[in-house]
C-alpha cells in the first residue's frame, strides 16, 4: 500500500464518519442482480454524508438502469455484449445449479463450471473492452476521482484503477474457496483449519475432511488461475507491459466483507479485512398489516422467509413441490417473498397455492 493512498483512503473513511460536507468523488464500478441491489444502499448513505458519486452502468445491463431518476451520477456506456448474452448465461448457469448439479461428480462439476465460466469471462472482457475504448474512459480520465470502488464480481475495476492511479475499495461477500481473498488479498488460510468457503466442510475437520479441503483449494486454484490467463492477456494488451489481474486485485486497499466474523468459521484476517455485513440493512419499519397478523400467528417457533433470490425466474412443477415438501417438514411457518423480479416465486403463490400452503405447511394447524 503506497503511503499516499492510504492517507486517501483514511481521509476518505474520517470524513465519512464526521459527515462532513467536503466529501470525497467516489467511481463506482458496475455490477448485477443482489450485487448492486446491495450497494445501492451503500451509495446513498455516502451521498447522505456530502460525496458525489458516479455510477459505471453498461447499456447491456440486467438490473442497473441509468435512466432512473437517481441522486448518483450514471455514467453509461455502450456494450459491445447484448443483453440476451447475459440473460443466456445466467439461465445456463441457474439451470445447471438446479436441475443437473446433484446428478453429476464433483470433476464433472468442475468441467462443466469451468466451461460457464470461461464463456462469461469472454463477454465479461468484450464488455470490458467496450467500456475502456470508448469515450467514457476519457470522460474518467478528467473525472478527478479521489477513490474507486467494486464489487469485484466483474473484473476490471482493478485494472481501470490501476490506469487511473485510484486507490480500490473493494465490496465482496467472498469469492470460491476464498481464492480471490487468499491468492490476490494474501490472507492466510492453512487448509487443514480453514474450510474453503462452498467446500460444504465446517471447522470440525477429520483427516480425510482436511485432505479434501486441501484438494478443494488446489482445484479451485488451478480454476481460477485457468480464467486469469485471459484477463491477464487482456490487462497486459490494455496496459502495455505484463500485468497480472491477481497482482492488480491484491493492491486493493481495502476489502469490505459482507457479513460478521461470528457468522463464519474462526479463520485469520488482515487488519485491511473489515467486517461490514448488514451494511446495505435500513432501520426496520413497522410489518404491514397481513404480514404483522401472520407473524404474531406463529407461535414459538416462529417464521421463516423463503425467497429465490434476484435471479431465478421460473421452476419446473417438481422442483417446486420439492421444495414446498421439505418446508412443510420445519415447524416454522413459511412464507413464500416475491420480488421484483422473480416471477417464480408468484408461480409458487399461484400455481402451486403458496399461500395456502403456508396454512397447510404449518404442521399444527
Ligand atoms: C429505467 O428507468 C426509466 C425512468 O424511470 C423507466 O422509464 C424505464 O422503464 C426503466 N427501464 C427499465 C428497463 O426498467
Ligand atoms: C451509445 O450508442 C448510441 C447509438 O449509437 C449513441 O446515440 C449513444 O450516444 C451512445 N451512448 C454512449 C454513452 O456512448
Ligand atoms: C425458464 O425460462 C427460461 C427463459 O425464459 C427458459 O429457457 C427455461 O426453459 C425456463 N425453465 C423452466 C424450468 O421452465
Amino acid at each position: 500500500m503506497k503511503p499516499g493512498r492510504c492517507l486517501c483512503v483514511c481521509v476518505l473513511l474520517v470524513l465519512s464518519m464526521a459527515g462532513n460536507g467536503n466529501g470525497g468523488n467516489i467511481l463506482v464500478w458496475f455490477t448485477e442482480g443482489s450485487h448492486w441491489i446491495n450497494l445501492k444502499p451503500v451509495l446513498e448513505a455516502l451521498i447522505d454524508r456530502g460525496h458525489q458519486v458516479t455510477v459505471l452502468v453498461p447499456s447491456s445491463s440486467l438490473f442497473m438502469n441509468a435512466s432512473e431518476p437517481s441522486r448518483f451520477h450514471y455514467e453509461p456506456f455502450n456494450s459491445s455484449v447484448p443483453l440476451e448474452v447475459w440473460e443466456e448465461i445466467i439461465e445456463e448457469f441457474i439451470h445447471f445449479s438446479i436441475y443437473e448439479m446433484d446428478y453429476l461428480s464433483y470433476i464433472q462439476i468442475h468441467i462443466k463450471f469451468l466451461e460457464i465460466a470461461k464463456k462469461e469471462v469472454k463477454f465479461t472482457l468484450q464488455h470490458l473492452d467496450s467500456m475502456v475504448r470508448s469515450d467514457t474512459m476519457a470522460r474518467l480520465r478528467e473525472g478527478k476521482f479521489d477513490l474507486m470502488l467494486a464489487d469485484p464480481i466483474y473484473p476490471g475495476s482493478e485494472l481501470v484503477a490501476e490506469v487511473l492511479d485510484l486507490p480500490l475499495v473493494y465490496t465482496l461477500r467472498f469469492s470460491i474457496a476464498h481464492t480471490w481473498e487468499r491468492l490476490c488479498g494474501q490472507l492466510p488460510a492453512p487448509p487443514s483449519y480453514v474450510p474453503g468457503a462452498m467446500s460444504k466442510l465446517t471447522d470440525k475437520m477429520d483427516f480425510m475432511d482436511r485432505l479434501w479441503n486441501f484438494l478443494f483449494y488446489a482445484s479451485q486454484d488451478m480454476f481460477a488461475y485457468h480464467v486469469w490467463q485471459e484477463t491477464d492477456k487482456f490487462f497486459s494488451d490494455f496496459i502495455g507491459k505484463p500485468t497480472s489481474a491477481c497482482e492488480l486485485m491484491g493492491k486493493a486497499e481495502i476489502w469490505l466483507i459482507r457479513t460478521y466474523w461470528d457468522f463464519d468459521f474462526p479463520r485469520p484476517f488482515l487488519p485491511n479485512f473489515k467486517f461490514v455485513g448488514g451494511i446495505h440493512c435500513k432501520p426496520a419499519k413497522p410489518l404491514p398489516e397481513d404480514l404483522e397478523e401472520f407473524v404474531q400467528s406463529s407461535g414459538d417457533a416462529g417464521i421463516v422467509v423463503f425467497t429465490l433470490g434476484t435471479m431465478v425466474t421460473n421452476m419446473t412443477a417438481e422442483r417446486r413441490d420439492m421444495i414446498a415438501s421439505a418446508l412443510a417438514q420445519i415447524p416454522q411457518k413459511v412464507r413464500c417473498q416475491p420480488s421484483k423480479k422473480s416471477k417464480c416465486v408468484s408461480s409458487l403463490l399461484i400455481d402451486s397455492g403458496c399461500q395456502h400452503q403456508t396454512l397447510r405447511l404449518d404442521p399444527s394447524e
